[in-house]
């Protein structure tokens, strides 16, 4: 078994080791930087359809909802197609409007989760084209669906998704990107631009994961803590939920993920010197709106722990801890803000004694309604 594990303590961390290579892997063969083009074969013929859509739904459940939200930031800021993110647990039984214009995307990275099954089914009858975002090849929702993208991230063997969420995400943005090439909502030389960066995603997710030392310090620090918030803006908004998810499914603390303009509206009353609050405050359009609500949480004494862009000296003077990664342009946010949070719930969960690659009560992929 150690072997399989490559020398490390657990499949989680191997995983989380594997992103630069997984999301290299994931975007090989898809992406022209020089050219400014995407090519996604998986769903060439839907090309003409992408033109002309009025708006998409993506299903999900877990970690692939998580993507499916940050999908919806993406696509509607480059395609400028209207997106629709739902729980396919609560989609599958709500009589949804669906018509033939629509396009539906399932997210899963087993491809066997009965829910997500279950609400691919239901738009299918109703006339909507389905693509599905799988990890396992020749799983059951790549086989149901019209047309898809696999996320080649290899096999994921912990329970709590890692690489197959940010390759699930490198998915979307790709996909993003190729319906803004079909739309025309993206010049060639912007397009060109972002994929000269995406193409370089994978070493600066090598340069986030430097900071293991000091998130396994911080983590020293909060491991005993009874609730944790996680709290982001914009698309690091679902990496904060996603944040939140991994923290509680490994080291079964208390965590919530929420839009950190929200916290005023119920969760403030939580805060108090007890609290770990982490916050995704990285240099981007909402950054200024986030030292604010830095402010606040500090000034109700939380603890404070953010996520923040290499070099950053402002949000330095108010947090209790600061996890640094290379600056990116919006779109990439939260392929790198993710991994301090991986990092960080896996040594919080070693440290409290728990099983990190099998979590209690918990299935690699839900087979049951
Ligand atoms: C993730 O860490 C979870 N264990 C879980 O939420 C998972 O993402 C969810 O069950 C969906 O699984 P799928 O991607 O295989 O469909």
């Amino acid at each position: 078994e150690m072997l399989e594990k490559g020398g490390y303590e657990h499949f989680m961390l191997k995983e989380i080791y594997e992103q630069p290579r997984s999301i290299r892997d994931c975007m090989r063969g898809r992406i022209y930087p020089e050219e400014g083009q995407v090519q996604l074969g998986g769903i060439k013929e839907f090309a003409d359809k992408l033109k002309n859509i009025d708006r998409i739904i993506i299903v999900a459940c877990g970690t692939s909802w998580h993507a499916g939200l940050v999908g919806e930031y993406l696509i509607e800021e480059y395609a400028r197609i209207p997106v629709e993110v739902e729980y396919a647990s609560e989609f599958r039984y709500r009589n949804p409007i669906i018509t033939e214009k629509d396009v539906v995307i399932a997210i899963s990275q087993s491809g066997e989760t009965a829910d997500t099954m279950a609400a691919i089914e239901m738009a299918k009858e109703k006339g909507a084209t389905i693509f599905g975002i799988c990890n396992v090849v020749g799983a059951s929702i790549p086989r149901i669906t019209h047309a898809g993208v696999y996320t080649h991230a290899g096999p994921e063997i912990g329970v709590a998704s890692t690489k197959a969420f940010t390759a699930q995400v490198t998915v979307l943005t790709l996909m993003a990107f190729y319906m803004a090439q079909q739309k025309g909502t993206l010049t060639s030389s912007k397009l060109r631009e972002l994929l000269t960066e995406l193409d370089c995603i994978p070493e600066k997710i090598q340069t986030a994961l430097l900071s293991n030392d000091l998130i396994q310090e911080i983590s020293s620090k909060i491991k005993d803590a009874r609730n944790c918030l996680f709290l982001g803006r914009g698309s690091g908004f679902p990496v904060a939920l996603e944040g939140a998810l991994k923290l509680k499914e490994i080291s079964y603390i208390h965590a919530e993920g929420y839009p950190a303009a929200e916290m005023k509206h119920g969760p403030i009353a939580l805060i108090d010197e007890e609290m770990p609050v982490v916050f995704i405050a990285t240099k981007n359009s909402s950054y200024e709106k986030v030292i604010s609500n830095i402010q606040e949480v500090k000034a109700r004494k939380g603890k404070v722990i953010a996520i923040v862009t290499e070099g950053d000296t402002e949000v330095k003077k108010m947090a209790d801890y600061c996890i640094e990664i290379p600056d990116a342009s919006e779109a990439f946010l939260p392929l790198l803000a993710t991994i301090p949070l991986q990092l960080l719930s896996y040594h919080i969960a070693v440290m409290r004694g728990c099983n990190v690659d099998q979590p209690r009560n918990l299935a690699k992929s839900v087979t049951v309604e």
